[in-house]
């Protein structure tokens, strides 16, 4: 179902994404890479890639002597990855593969770090997921999350939960054509995702050895950082 709606969604998802979020996800994205402690000639995974920002702003990072895989579950969201890898000419540096978060298709500690931007919320099985990541990092080497997360002020909340259950779906209705009901499935995907600090628990339990996390823009967002 999830993928239905991705691949429905994906031709108008970064336009989409940029109106719904005001722009803002341009800002969490640069947060979440520079927490993930990347130098040049690094090769990461972005795992849940979809249409390759994150991909993208880690290209330009590791530079041409490193190396970026882009995974996603979707082949719409990464066809659209692909035309944009190629549109900033990055098809040196990154590659946009096929692949699931919860059964990743690399052996064990192959990369310095690996990134996942607005995905694990999608996953069937979270824990999974992040030991997946965590296996296939080196020792030493970082897993970084960004996703929604609930904010704890009640009067910001109650303003959030406006615009995410009331606006939010009927904005991003108009503007994609929508038949699927994504925009109704996000923000009921994030009231179902464990809270920031339940995620960390989550990530020690799976065996990073740190886990740490902030929360940007009034708590609707946190970045978790885990240390292998
Ligand atoms: C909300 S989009 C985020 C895309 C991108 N990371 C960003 O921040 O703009 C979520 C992406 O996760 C992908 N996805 C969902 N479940 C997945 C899984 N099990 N394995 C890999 N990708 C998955 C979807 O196909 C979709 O492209």
């Amino acid at each position: 179902m999830v993928q239905r709606m991705f691949s429905s969604a994906a031709r108008r998802y970064d336009l989409n994404n940029t109106v719904l979020s005001f722009g803002l996800h341009h800002y969490w994205k640069r947060y979440a890479i520079d927490q993930a402690n990347i130098k040049e000639g690094g090769r990461v995974l972005d795992v849940c890639s979809g249409t390759a920002d994150i991909a993208i702003l880690l290209a330009k990072r590791v530079g041409p002597s490193g190396h970026v895989t882009a995974v996603d579950l979707n082949p719409e969201m990464l066809e659209m990855g692909k035309s944009k890898v190629h549109k900033y000419g990055f098809e040196g540096i990154v590659s946009c593969t096929l692949g699931n978060a919860e059964s990743l298709q690399f052996g064990d500690n192959r990369f310095d770090a690996a990134t996942v931007g607005f995905g694990v919320r999608n996953v069937t099985d979270l824990k999974k997921a992040f030991s997946e990541m965590y296996r296939v990092i080196k020792p030493g080497g970082r897993v970084v999350c960004l996703e929604f997360t609930q904010p704890e002020n009640r009067i910001f909340r109650s303003l959030y939960d406006f615009y995410s259950f009331t606006l939010l779906p009927a904005m991003g209705t108009i503007l994609s054509g929508d038949r699927t009901g994504i925009y109704q499935y996000l923000p009921d995907s994030i009231r179902k995702f464990p809270p920031a600090e339940a995620l960390r628990q989550l990530m020690l339990g799976v065996g990073f050895s740190k886990v740490s996390y902030t929360l940007l823009s009034g708590g609707i967002v946190a970045v978790h950082v885990g240390i292998k």
